[in-house]
């Protein structure tokens, strides 16, 4: 299983913070926005991990992050985005690296409180499609920002892409896995209309082909990159209840 963590994009929604800075860099509480998904994915048994970002901030995540060894990693693989066109144009470079194999693509900005390992470990199961991860949001205001399934007897039937009235009190959240099969469907996608190649549509294809299964998270969740607020929110539970992430530097 190939671990993806994907850190590029602008950063629009949190200028002028991202002027000079990738998003990912930025702090949540002690440690840089991209130690909790990268250790979220090394907790989970991960540990042929590709990073990858674009913009002018990239050689700082090698400065930063090198071959991953505070994360007890041997090496770490990093790749270029050479313009921002979305998620899945992100996931689409890594095909030569992912090379057939099953792969766990998470978001740079999602931190989650508790560890994925359970879930990755029903994909590794699964014989084939994708998996993706829902949370109950409590407050369904998030939702208009998220990507949000469309619940049927207990199957994902469709996501919507942020929608304005959101059909389920679920959140599609930022870890997603996939077979080699993801590289044929991005293929075929048309840019949205923000002019980005976007992920539902590639889970949206799976639903389609019956086979997309899901997990429901209970912990804690944030978007750490959704807006100010939801980045406040996260440094705010990440400081006053601690979340998985990687050893302090010795
Ligand atoms: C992306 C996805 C969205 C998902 C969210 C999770 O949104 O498009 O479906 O719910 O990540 O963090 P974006 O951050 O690109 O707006």
């Amino acid at each position: 299983m190939k671990g993806v963590l994907l850190a590029g994009g602008t950063g629009t929604r949190l200028h002028p913070l991202t002027r000079i800075t990738n998003k990912h860099l930025l702090p949540v509480y002690d440690r840089p926005m991209i130690y909790y998904p990268l250790q979220t994915l090394v907790d989970a048994g991960i540990r042929d991990i590709i990073i990858v970002t674009g913009g002018n901030n990239a050689g700082d995540f090698l400065r930063l992050l090198g071959n991953g060894r505070e994360f007890g990693l041997k090496h770490l693989n990093y790749t270029y985005q050479e313009r921002a066109g979305g998620i899945a144009e992100a996931l689409g470079l890594v095909e030569d690296f992912v090379d057939g194999d099953k792969c766990v693509v998470m978001l740079g900005d999602n931190i989650l409180q508790d560890s994925i390992a359970p879930w990755v470990e029903h994909f590794r199961h699964q014989p084939r499609g994708a998996r993706i991860l829902l949370k109950e949001m409590e407050n369904p205001e998030h939702l208009s920002h998220l990507g949000v399934p469309i619940m049927d007897g207990g199957r994902v039937r469709y996501i919507r892409e942020k929608p304005a009235t959101p059909p389920s009190p679920y959140a599609v959240i930022g870890v997603y896995m996939y077979d080699s099969t993801v590289f044929d469907i991005i293929r075929t996608l048309k840019p949205s209309g923000r002019g980005e190649l976007e992920i539902t549509d590639v889970n949206n294809a799976y639903i389609d082909r019956g086979e997309m299964e899901y997990d429901v998270i209970t912990g804690w969740w944030g978007d750490a990159g959704e807006s100010i607020s939801a980045y406040l929110e996260a440094i705010n539970f990440v400081a006053q209840h601690g979340v998985l992430r990687a050893p302090a530097r010795a």
